[in-house]
């Protein structure tokens, strides 16, 4: 199972990735509390999904290796970034959780997620587990948006296609290294 992406690809913005970051910066700048801000970062990513001109065709590459991330823009501030993820069929990402709020919108393909419930354990955590809380099938155009916590969760390429999501982070994971808070190695339901 894959564990994290590959190397990050720094990546020139086509204009539409631009209006885009500036309706997100517009989102964020309202300074509403994390979820809120995820719905609404979601409503400006959801119009511009479907279009071609989104992404280029090098932000599209995979990795025959792993899921393959490519930045396409870092707040300088560091309050918001935005990657393309690119998954090829089966590839997946392990159960985690995240540093910040987020907002998926899958460009091309499907993904498929399991949501997942952290189940305590007794003295020292000892018989926790996760069980699984619901399943979702994302085709092109789905957007989802959450915040911490309650949101572990996996997600993989279910379809025989290549899969290209864009996915806006409340925090600039370039410096953070990822979105990814922590991953979660207890059992699991399958
Ligand atoms: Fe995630």
């Amino acid at each position: 199972m894959t564990l994290t992406p590959s190397p990050t690809t720094a990546a020139p913005p086509t204009a539409r990735l631009r209006t885009l970051v500036d309706g997100i910066r517009a989102a964020v700048d309202r300074g509403l509390p994390p979820e809120a801000t995820a719905w609404l970062v979601a409503d400006v990513l959801r119009p511009h999904l479907a279009a071609r001109d989104l992404v280029t065709p090098a932000q599209c590459e995979g990795d025959p290796d792993r899921y393959r991330q490519h930045v396409l823009h870092a707040e300088p501030d560091g309050m918001f970034s935005l990657v393309a993820l690119v998954w090829l069929p089966g590839q997946e990402t392990p159960i985690h959780d995240h540093v910040s709020w987020c907002v998926t919108g899958v460009h091309r393909g499907e993904e498929h997620e399991r949501r997942y419930r952290l189940v305590p354990g007794g003295t020292g955590g000892a018989g926790a587990r996760l069980e699984a809380a619901g399943d979702l099938v994302s085709p092109a155009g789905t957007v989802t948006a959450f915040a911490p916590p309650g949101d572990i969760h996996k997600v993989r390429n279910g379809s025989a296609g290549t899969a290209v999501s864009l996915h806006v982070y409340g925090a600039d994971i370039t410096r953070l290294g990822s979105s990814v808070r922590r991953v979660y190695r207890l059992p699991a339901d399958r």
